[in-house]
């Protein structure tokens, strides 16, 4: 699906949810966000490693009191997580997020961010 289909869909008065949440999925999928990332919290890997990167509603939690978190997580997105200020150290593994600017838009990045930020459990 196009990045342009999804601004549709994203601003559409009539996708419900459901529509929302399968568009956004999409695109996170589109933009190998879920190669690192999972909507739920995963367990331990096979090899008892942490997980690689925070589950969504795992960050949705961390930042559900944090009126300005969508501004910073989205700046986060593009230019990557600050190796030297782990948000997440200890409950991920040790490999920090990359700068996701190549493959992704500012506008892709504020759309994922606003919509993970409300899968609250
Ligand atoms: C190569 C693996 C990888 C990919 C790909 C990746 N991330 Fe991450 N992401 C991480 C890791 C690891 C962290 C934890 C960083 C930390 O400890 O501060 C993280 C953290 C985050 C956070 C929380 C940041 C914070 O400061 O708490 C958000 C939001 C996020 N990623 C969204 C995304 C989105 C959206 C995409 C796709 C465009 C994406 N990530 C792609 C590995 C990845």
């Amino acid at each position: 699906m196009s990045a342009a289909l999804f601004a549709g869909l994203v601003a559409s008065a009539h996708a419900n949810p459901a529509e929302n949440n399968a568009a956004m999925l999409q695109l996170a999928t589109d933009k190998g966000c879920m190669a690192c990332h999972s909507i739920d919290p995963k367990p331990k890997r096979a090899d008892g490693l942490p997980p690689i990167a925070p589950s969504w509603r795992e960050v949705a939690l961390k930042y559900r009191d944090d009126p300005v978190a969508y501004r910073k997580l989205t700046d986060t997105v593009i230019t990557g997580a600050d190796p030297k200020a782990r948000h997440w150290a200890g409950r991920v593994g040790a490999a920090t997020m990359p700068p996701n600017a190549a493959t992704i838009s500012a506008d892709e990045a504020r759309m994922l961010v606003n919509w993970l930020l409300v899968l609250v459990p």
